[in-house]
């Protein structure tokens, strides 16, 4: 496991709101390939999964959307702003969902990620998660699709 939580960066998190779409989304742009658009994050908003920004000095840094039911916890958007990663704020954040989740009871948390996305997979491997799976063909792709690998963490008993 990487360097304790209270070493990284302060982030605020907060609620997303409808009126934080437009600085929302320009992160989203930047930061995939393939990127959710507004309707994508007005429905997660409307059906009340968990939409959070998380701020630095009143400025949009990252966000996170998360859904718990069941016992599950299901992570489905983790992006720090391009120019602002690689500081330890992914690290921060995902750790603060899990946090939340297992407040909320859940047992496990899942997650889909890209096959070619090495950088996130450092990131859960390192925080706990393994592979459990393989959606084939579950992303768009450049000249096709893309695998998604299914992560999952134990949550319960874990700190
Ligand atoms: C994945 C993402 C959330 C990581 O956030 P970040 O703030 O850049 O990451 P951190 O600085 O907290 O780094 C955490 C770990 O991630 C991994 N990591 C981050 N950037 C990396 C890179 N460029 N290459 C390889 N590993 C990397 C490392 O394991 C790192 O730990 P280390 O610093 O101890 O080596 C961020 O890169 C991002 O938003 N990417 C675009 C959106 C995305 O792919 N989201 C995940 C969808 S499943």
């Amino acid at each position: 496991m990487s360097e304790p939580a209270s070493s990284l960066p302060f982030l605020q998190a907060r609620p997303m709101r409808e009126a934080d779409l437009d600085a929302v989304l320009r992160i989203e742009e930047d930061a995939y390939p393939y990127p959710w658009s507004r309707g994508i994050f007005a429905d997660c908003l409307k059906v009340g999964y968990q939409c959070r920004v998380y701020e630095k000095e009143g400025e949009i840094v990252g966000y996170s959307v998360h859904s718990t039911a069941a016992g599950e916890g299901h992570l489905l958007n983790l992006c720090v702003a391009p120019q602002h990663q690689s500081q330890g704020h992914g690290r921060r954040m995902l750790r603060k969902v899990m946090a939340e989740m297992r407040e909320q009871g859940a047992d496990t948390l899942f997650l889909e990620v890209r096959l070619s996305n090495k950088a996130a997979q450092a990131l859960y491997e390192s925080e706990g998660f393994n592979e459990v799976g393989r959606r084939f063909d579950y992303y768009p792709a450049a000249g096709g699709r893309e695998d998604a690998l299914v992560y999952a963490c134990a949550l319960a008993g874990s700190t």
